[in-house]
C-alpha cells in the first residue's frame, strides 16, 4: 500500500526494535484470502452493493485489527484457524467505519487506501448501505464461526459494545461535534479511545477469547488494545499533520483544515510524539500475563512507527 514499508520519521521509533511489517503483511495475505471467500460474490444481486463492499473491504489496508486478533489468539496458545473468521469480522466492521467516516456528512474525504472513496465510486446511497451491510456481515460471521455458543455470544457482545454509542460510533459523534472548537484534554481522550481504541481493544479481546485465553488474559489484552489504539490514533493525527496524501493514501492536512480535535492541535507535535511513545509503553506493560511471541509488542511499536 502507498507509503507502507517505506522509511520516514516514525513517531516514536526505538532503535534496535525489529519491524513487524513483513509478519503483518504475511498475515494480511491470509486474511484477504478468507475475506474474499466470506464477502458476497460481486455478481450476486444487488451486484453494485456487493461490488462496493468488496471494493472497500479488499482494498489495500494494513489489516492491523485482524493482525491484533490473530496475534492475541496466538499469545494465549490458540491456533490461527480458531481466530481467522473473527479476524475477518473485525476488518469488516473497521471497513464499515471507514466508508461512513469518509461520507460528505462526516469527513467528506475523496481518497482512502490510495483509491477514490466508496461514495465517490458508487454514490452516497450505495456507500451508506455497503457500510450497513458490512456491519451486518461482521455480526453474521461472528454468530456462525466455529466456536462454542458461549464464545460466539461473548464475541458478539464485545464487538457490538465496542462498535456502538459508547464505542466507535460514540467517538465519531463527539469527533464531529468537536470540529471547529478548542479541544480539551478530556474530550480528546474520549474521542480517540472510542473512535479508534474501542475496536483495537475488541480485536485483542476477541482474539484472546477465541484462542482459549482465561478471563484475566482477555481483560489484559483488552487494556493492551485500548492503549495501542490510543497511541495509534495520536500517530494518525501526527501523520495527518506532517505527512502527504501520496504517502498516506488518504487526505493529509485535512484535520487542521477542518478544525478537528487532535493531539497536535492541543499539545503540539513534540509532546504528542512523547505521549504516543508513553502510551505504547503502557500497552506493552499489559502483556505480562500472556506468552507474547513478540508479535503483539511489534504491533504496538508499529502503531506509532508506521509511515502510513
Ligand atoms: C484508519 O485506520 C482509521 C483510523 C482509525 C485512523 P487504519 O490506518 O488502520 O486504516 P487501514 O485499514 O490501514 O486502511
Ligand atoms: C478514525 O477516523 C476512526 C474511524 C474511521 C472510525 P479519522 O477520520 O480520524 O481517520 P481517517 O484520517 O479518516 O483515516
Ligand atoms: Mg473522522
Ligand atoms: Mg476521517
Amino acid at each position: 500500500m502507498p507509503g507502507l514499508g517505506g522509511f520516514g520519521a516514525g513517531v516514536g521509533k526505538l532503535p534496535g526494535v525489529p519491524s513487524v511489517l513483513p509478519e503483518l503483511q504475511a498475515l494480511a495475505l491470509r486474511v484477504d484470502e478468507r475475506l474474499d471467500a466470506l464477502l458476497p460474490a460481486p455478481d450476486r444481486r444487488p451486484s453494485n452493493l456487493h461490488q462496493a463492499m468488496r471494493y472497500s473491504c479488499l482494498a489495500p489496508g494494513k489489516r492491523l485489527r485482524p493482525g491484533l486478533c490473530l496475534a492475541s489468539a496466538a499469545a494465549v496458545g490458540g491456533r490461527e484457524s480458531d481466530a481467522m473468521d473473527a479476524a475477518c469480522a473485525l476488518e469488516m466492521l473497521h471497513c464499515f467505519s471507514l466508508i461512513h467516516d469518509d461520507l460528505p456528512a462526516i469527513d467528506d474525504d475523496h481518497l482512502r487506501r490510495g483509491r477514490p472513496t466508496c461514495h465517490i465510486v458508487y454514490g452516497e446511497a450505495i456507500a451508506v448501505l455497503a457500510g450497513d451491510a458490512l456491519f451486518a456481515l461482521a455480526l453474521e460471521v461472528l454468530a456462525t464461526m466455529e466456536a462454542s455458543p458461549e464464545v460466539r455470544v461473548r464475541a458478539l457482545q464485545i464487538l457490538t459494545r465496542a462498535a456502538g454509542s459508547d464505542g466507535l460510533v460514540g467517538g465519531e459523534v463527539v469527533d464531529v461535534e468537536a470540529e471547529g472548537s478548542e479541544p480539551d484534554a478530556d474530550t480528546l481522550h474520549y474521542i480517540h479511545t472510542r473512535k479508534t481504541g474501542a475496536l483495537m481493544a475488541a480485536s485483542c479481546e476477541i482474539g484472546a477469547l477465541v484462542g482459549g485465553g482465561s478471563p484475566e488474559q482477555v481483560a489484559a489484552l483488552g487494556r493492551f488494545g485500548l492503549d495501542l489504539g490510543l497511541a495509534f490514533q495520536i500517530a494518525d493525527d501526527l501523520l495527518n499533520e506532517l505527512g502527504s496524501e501520496d504517502q498516506l493514501g488518504k487526505a493529509a492536512g485535512s484535520d487542521r483544515a477542518r478544525g478537528k480535535a487532535t493531539y497536535p492541535a492541543l499539545y503540539g507535535v513534540e509532546r504528542s510524539r512523547e505521549m504516543a511513545r508513553q502510551t505504547v509503553d503502557d500497552a506493552i506493560r499489559e502483556l505480562g500475563t500472556v506468552r507474547d511471541t513478540g508479535l503483539l509488542r511489534g504491533l504496538a511499536e508499529f502503531s506509532i512507527e508506521r509511515v502510513a
